[in-house]
């Protein structure tokens, strides 16, 4: 349960000195969680995709897990053949993944740990300790014309380091923030909103381009936009548990409303 916006401090400080709009990129992952449950071939990914799209999606998100949980590497070679907008393909930093990003050619690679027992995404990528499976990525893909963005926690040394390994772009972990909106945290709230803002801040000033992303939902998701810096957001879980209630349409005009109505 997550609750509305009511301490919106760094919000309203900085949303008026904006004026980068937001780019909305929606991770279709689930869609291929519920297809996969029944082992049907719909609710198909590629439809969600063009769905999410002309819901006015800048881009689509996609993650190939190495169990292959949700989507397909079928699901990824349709989606580049047909979306129009940008693909954003998360992956981990393995050699399997870096020759499916060859093949694919995404126009943004996210570097993600992975762990096989995690229910999703539980923590940024350790930069330093794969530091050569990043750079054989950021080689790969500077060779081919793909963008890569490193997947990292707000802090300072792995922003550092992500801009010394030459990536476009590094997406920051929004989950520690996401859960102090729950009930009770308040506090931390604000200190991670905090965090979030000092390294976006760090990064701009590398010259590194920020993005955010997990756990992010319409209720919680102003204060991140208003960040002055981030300039593109990843959302899944909550568009996709809003689409059952709404339609995914209506699941993407309403966040869309939402970060808008932040940055009025
Ligand atoms: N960004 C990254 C790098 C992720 O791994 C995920 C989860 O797959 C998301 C964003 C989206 O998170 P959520 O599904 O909680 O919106």
């Amino acid at each position: 349960m997550v609750v509305e916006n009511t301490t919106p401090t760094v919000h309203s400080q900085h949303a008026k000195a904006r004026s980068v709009p937001i780019r909305l990129h929606i991770n279709i992952d689930h869609v291929a969680t519920v297809r996969n449950a029944r082992g049907t071939r719909y609710p198909d990914p590629l439809f969600a995709a063009h769905v999410c799209e002309a819901a006015g999606a800048d881009g689509i998100t996609a993650h190939l897990r190495e169990d292959r949980r949700h989507i397909k590497d079928d699901d990824v070679e349709r989606l580049r053949a047909s979306i129009s907008s940008h693909l954003n393909l998360e992956c981990a930093t393995t050699d399997e993944m870096r020759a499916i990003a060859e093949r694919i050619r995404p126009d943004t690679v996210t570097l993600v740990p992975e762990r096989r027992q995690e229910r999703t995404t539980e923590g940024g990528l350790d930069v330093a300790t794969q530091r050569r499976d990043i750079e054989a990525f950021v080689s790969m893909a500077k060779r081919c014309g793909i963008r890569t963005s490193l997947f990292i926690a707000p802090d300072e040394e792995a922003i550092k380091l992500s801009h010394a390994l030459g990536v476009e772009q590094i997406e920051l972990h929004t989950g520690v923030y996401c859960h102090a909106c729950e009930p009770g945290h308040h506090g931390a709230r604000a200190l991670e909103l905090e965090r979030l803002a000092r390294a976006t801040s760090l990064a701009c000033s590398l010259g590194v381009e920020v993005a955010a992303g997990h756990g992010l939902t319409r209720q919680n998701i102003g204060p991140v936009v208003a960040i002055p810096g981030i300039v593109e957001v990843n959302v899944g879980h909550s568009v996709i548990a809003d689409a059952v209630f709404m339609g995914l349409s209506e699941a993407v005009k309403s966040l869309r409303a939402a970060i808008d109505r932040s940055l009025a």
